[in-house]
């Protein structure tokens, strides 16, 4: 009889514990789920699908967005027609333009920064299908670090470099004399400057170049920066342009050093006063951070060290 009894109170206290585990276990998953659910609304209410990331020809730009877009460095004649002409002009000049955005599967993004060195990504790096580097980042040299393959080059007039005869090069236009410069770099030659000394010819296989489209610089300021800042920094547009166009991202070398620099893996910064240029560090740090929160990328990051 006894035994019978503490056999009830255990079966009871079993039971009891069991539906604590479940309950406990179905309360933690709609926290889980209401907090996907809010970090969702905080993606979608960001990310626009429609917007084509690269010139095509396709696509018509909005007022609203040529008229951002044409006061960021305003060095000549900035009509819409202009625009409309030299945008012909690329067409014709590189047809694989036209094609637009390919899908890829697995994408790293390799930003600049110094936190790179020592970091051995670069075995990882190079198993991506795509590797979107940006501007004068050098990889002979940083292979261990940094990887050797690139897929993509993003740069514009005044952070250009050669390219060999597999890497796509990816204008990142800020004015119409950026979109001149690639036509010319490419065939004839750019006479004269910008608003510094700049290439005036270019090495790269005009087969794959291509060029982001103005509206989808305003609308990564527009939507992911909020409008801060002038305008996004290559890099961050880089990352947006990736998760438009891969299943899987993968963000190597973004952050500045203690100081609050935007320092290279590759050389001692040479203006300490550099920060992070005219762009919103802090603000496309934060939101790069929060996609990797969110499971949208993979975000390796590193502390910066010392030179
Ligand atoms: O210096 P640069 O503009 O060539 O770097 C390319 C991109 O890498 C920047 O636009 C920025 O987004 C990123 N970067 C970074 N942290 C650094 C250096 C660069 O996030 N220390």
């Amino acid at each position: 009889m006894k035994m019978n009894s503490t056999f009830k109170v255990l079966a009871m206290v079993l039971m009891v514990a069991i539906v604590c585990f479940f309950l406990n276990d179905s309360i933690s998953d709609k926290f889980l789920h209401a907090s996907l659910a809010e970090d969702d609304s905080w993606f979608t209410r960001r990310f626009d699908k429609s917007v084509e990331p690269f010139l095509t020809g396709k696509q018509n730009l909005s007022m609203e967005a040529f008229d951002w877009w044409k006061q960021l460095q305003p060095l000549e004649e900035q009509t819409i027609e202009y625009y409309r002409a030299v945008a012909d002009s690329l067409l014709k000049t590189f047809p694989a333009m036209s094609k637009g955005a390919e899908r890829f599967g697995t994408c790293a993004v390799v930003g600049n920064s110094a936190n790179l060195k020592d970091s051995h990504y670069g075995r990882l790096i190079d198993i991506h299908d795509v590797v979107l580097r940006m501007n004068k980042s050098p990889i002979k040299g940083y292979e261990d670090d940094v990887g050797s393959k690139t897929s993509h080059r993003l740069m514009y007039p005044e952070s250009a470099t050669d390219l060999d005869n597999v890497t796509h090069l990816v204008l990142s236009p800020f004015k119409i004399m950026d979109m001149v410069w690639l036509q010319k770099a490419l065939t004839t030659g750019f006479p004269g400057n910008t608003y510094e000394p700049v290439r005036s010819t270019i090495q790269a296989n005009k087969n794959l170049v291509m060029v982001l489209n103005p509206a989808f610089i305003a609308y990564v300021h527009r939507m992911w920066l909020r409008r801060s800042a002038r305008y996004p920094s290559t890099g961050f547009l880089a990352v947006i342009l990736a998760l438009h166009i891969c299943e899987e991202v993968r963000v190597f070398g973004y952050g500045a050093d203690s100081d609050g620099n935007w320092s290279h893996y590759w050389e001692k910064l040479r203006d300490p006063k550099l920060g992070t240029g005219l762009h919103y560090g802090k603000e496309e740090y934060d939101v790069i951070r929060k996609l990797a929160v969110q499971q949208k990328i993979h975000f390796f990051k590193m502390s910066s060290p010392k030179f």
